[in-house]
């Protein structure tokens, strides 16, 4: 493992076992993650983009064993952490965190913001006083800009904004290193998705924190990550520096994304590629590579062999036959 990189993933699949097969006494499978492989730097953001359903949520909390993978090795800090198990995956909950995609319906309706925060200090925190956790509340409420007098509310009684910046504070309550967000500010208005990515951008500097950033939304992506991973139906498109990706993106499918975003921007040197079709069905992906039914410039052979991942120009990488 290179010693800068935080995170190594090679050949991680997470497939799940579809129970009421269309085909009687045929296994269907949807392959959610299917043979990714890519690594983060410490200190680095990882963004993560692509369209509804093509495993961002899956891909984040398989690599912190929230789930079960079904092949692959994650090595977190030089440890295949797919060998842990029980006690072991417990404890890297100190280290990896995951901050779910919906904040509602993670947070316990019944229980306070204090007691929702201080969920993580009573878990791993034991040698703790109660004092002292409260301590460590009031200060992660002002970290990420609440007031103390907050601490006694409930999540309904806060605003969406407000409840992402509840459950900031809960997942650096335990000095990770290592943050997944999922959709953190996609659900936000505009000007609150630039108050909680500012918030994100400082807290990375002030803890040293890594993060992989996932989002449908490649504007939000692009501002926030050092580097982006693009995903289609589970497998990974291309993957560049966030300023190489956008002057100079090789995949049809990461061309297609800018050119949705760029719509109507005379400064955005890419032509506009409006993109095409429905996302095939996930039990039923194609044989050869996932985006071709959607491609435009897709060959026969497109549709019968699946291009490999590999280096179209330094230090970054598209499977595509034509990249
Ligand atoms: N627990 C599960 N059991 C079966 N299939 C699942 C499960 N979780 C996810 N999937 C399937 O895996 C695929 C990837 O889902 P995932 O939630 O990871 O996508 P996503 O990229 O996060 O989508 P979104 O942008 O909507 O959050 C989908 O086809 C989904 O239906
Ligand atoms: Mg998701």
């Amino acid at each position: 493992m290179k010693n800068d990189n935080i995170l190594e993933v090679r050949d991680l699949n997470k497939h799940f076992l579809m129970k009421k097969s269309l085909i009687k006494d045929r296994q269907v499978f949807v392959k959610a993650v299917n043979n990714i492989s890519f690594d983060v730097k410490r200190g680095q953001t990882l963004g993560v983009v692509g369209e509804s359903g093509c495993g961002k949520s899956t891909l984040g909390k398989t690599i912190l064993r929230l789930w079960e993978p079904t092949s692959g090795t994650i090595t977190f800090n030089g440890e295949n952490i797919v060998d842990y198990d029980g006690e072991k995956i417990r404890s890297l909950r100190k280290d990896m965190q995951y901050i779910f995609q919906d904040p509602y319906s993670s947070m316990n309706p019944k229980m306070t913001i204090r007691d929702i925060i201080m969920e993580p200090l009573d878990n791993f925190r034991k040698e703790l006083s109660t004092k002292e956790k409260e301590e460590i509340v009031v200060s992660l409420l002002e970290i990420v800009g609440l007031s103390k007098n907050e601490m006694n509310r409930y999540p309904h009684e806060f605003s969406g904004g407000q409840r992402q910046r509840i459950v900031i504070a809960r997942g650096i309550s335990l000095n990770p290193k290592f943050l997944v967000c999922d959709e953190s500010v996609s659900a936000l208005d505009v000007s609150v998705q630039a108050q909680i990515i500012n918030l994100l951008v400082e807290l990375k500097k002030r803890f040293n924190l890594t993060y992989m950033f996932i989002s449908h939304d490649l504007r939000v992506v692009k501002f926030i990550s050092d580097r982006i991973m693009v995903l289609y139906l589970g497998e990974v498109m291309e993957i560049a520096d966030s300023n190489e990706l956008f002057a100079n993106p090789r995949h049809p499918y990461t061309k297609s994304l800018i050119g949705s975003i760029s719509k109507g921007n005379p400064r955005v040197k890419n032509p506009r590629v409006i993109l095409e079709g429905e996302i095939p069905n996930a039990m039923n992906a194609p044989i050869g590579c996932p985006f071709s039914t959607r491609c435009p410039i897709a060959t026969q052979k497109c549709h019968v062999e699946k291009p490999l991942l590999r280096e179209v120009d330094s230090n970054h990488l598209a499977s595509c036959f034509y990249a």
